[in-house]
């Protein structure tokens, strides 16, 4: 591909000079004739949702939902798919499901989605962040087993914009401990690790269809498991189980609180369609990748995204980060004149959830610290700034992103994006 090289002594658009980057930009838009007509079909039939909060047949939803979990379940190689109206639902069911108690820890990453440490808490359980590990953004094996203490149940982790965890050595920590993992898997569809798809790895895997993700339904998410318990349990928690546990003969009575979580039929027939082109989707983000990786390499000072041996990348986001001591120019700095060059969908942080008010305030469930200052909880969990240096390292001085899940990107605008972040790059000595 053919990178812009010359822009030298270009005055930088922070400092008045032209924009860089001048195209129009469309919202990134995975919707076709496809989805149009599946949906057009289900409001001609009538019957948007067939789910029913009693135990009978329709427990289990209608038609499109069930042909679109076996879908699910056909494509990811997994034994349950259970539908749900958005990953915040899912990871809220997936806690629910592998029966967490009220005061249990649970480790989760920092560097995710609210939601991701939001479950634990809905639960009345204890969020515990451990730190992540700078070469994926996902959370460091080292700091889960330093975070674990006698009440530690679980761990979520999250494959971070598109990229696995460690899996494998987290499993294996989990196996250890006897923990349940679940994998937050909203930004990894069709990412593979070591031979599985990502989200397929742990106990249970909770993917996202909300409208900025590779493929969508508007809103949905999508839970998976190969257990048969906490397949059973996912589909209690998404419709009422309260309301069917004696007529379905249950034995385990915990958390048997059911939500509406249910996903509708429209919803469904669009995830069909989706789900048929999902790999077409994420191959094409792999392709914009290597392809502003091709002209962004040999700029000094700036990481491109690492992909680890038998692992697949599926940016969500581009994450990049920057070595203030070889550019000599900070990364706001930085970051400012590439935005002023009018390239689109740069980033320069991500949440570092643990010093988010919730929990610097300790203000959940009404406002005297609650579920933290329960009797039920026994441990003394620390949302100080400082403990997890990394991800805060990270917002404060390292890292930036190509959010390439918000647009959509062709070679003239792939290439105006590298031509901004080079002309940055060429005239440094302007910003120092
Ligand atoms: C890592 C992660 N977890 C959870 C969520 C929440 O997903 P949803 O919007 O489908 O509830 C998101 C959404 O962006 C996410 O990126």
């Amino acid at each position: 591909m053919n990178t812009i090289t010359a822009n030298a002594k270009q005055k930088l658009a922070l400092l008045g000079g032209p924009k860089t980057f001048t195209e129009k930009l469309e919202r990134y838009n995975s919707i076709g004739p496809e989805e149009v007509e599946a949906a057009k079909k289900v409001v001609e039939s009538g019957n948007l949702s067939q789910f029913l909060g009693c135990w009978e047949d329709d427990f289990y939803g209608g038609p499109k939902i069930r042909e679109f979990e076996k879908a699910w379940s056909d494509h990811f190689k997994c034994k349950y798919s259970v539908a749900v109206n958005s990953n915040t639902s899912g990871l809220m069911a997936a806690v629910g499901a592998i029966g967490i108690e009220p005061g249990d820890e649970v480790i989760v990453s920092p560097w995710t989605m609210s939601a991701t440490a939001t479950a634990i808490l809905v639960w009345n359980a204890i969020p515990v962040f451990a730190d992540i590990e700078d070469r994926t953004f996902n959370l460091d094996p080292a700091s889960i087993e330093k975070n674990i203490t006698p009440l530690t149940k679980a761990i979520i982790v999250t494959d971070i914009f598109g990229h696995p965890a460690r899996l494998d050595e987290i499993m294996a920590i989990a196996r250890k401990h006897n923990l349940k993992v679940i994998e937050d898997n909203a930004q990894a569809p069709n990412s593979m690790y070591r031979g599985k798809y990502t989200g397929t790895v742990a106990d249970i895997g909770v993917f996202s269809l909300n409208y900025h993700k590779h493929i969508h339904t508007g809103e949905g998410g999508v839970c998976v498991t190969d257990n048969d318990k906490l397949g059973e349990r996912l589909q209690l928690i998404r419709n009422h189980a309260e309301a069917v546990l004696r007529d379905r003969k249950v034995d385990d009575y915990s958390n048997m609180i059911g939500f509406n979580f249910r996903m509708t039929e429209i919803e469904a027939a669009i995830g069909i369609e989706q789900l048929k082109k999902l790999p077409a989707f994420a191959q094409k983000k792999i392709d914009v990748a290597a392809k502003l990786a091709e002209g962004l390499r040999d700029l000094p000072g700036l990481r491109l995204p690492v992909i680890e041996k038998d692992c697949t990348h599926v940016y969500y986001c581009i994450p990049l980060l920057v070595d203030e001591s070889v550019t000599g120019v900070s990364r706001n700095r930085i970051h400012e004149a590439i935005v002023a060059e009018g390239v689109p969908a740069i980033g320069k942080a991500y949440e570092n959830i643990h010093l988010l008010p919730i929990y610097q305030k300790r203000i959940a469930y009404g406002s005297r610290g609650f579920p933290w200052t329960a009797d039920f909880y026994k441990g003394k969990v620390s949302y100080e700034k400082g403990i997890c240096p990394v991800a805060e390292g990270m917002n404060e001085k390292r890292y930036m992103n190509i959010a390439v899940c918000l647009f959509e990107y062709n070679d003239v605008k792939i290439a105006q994006t590298i031509a901004g972040f080079r002309k940055v790059w060429d005239n440094l000595d302007q910003l120092r």
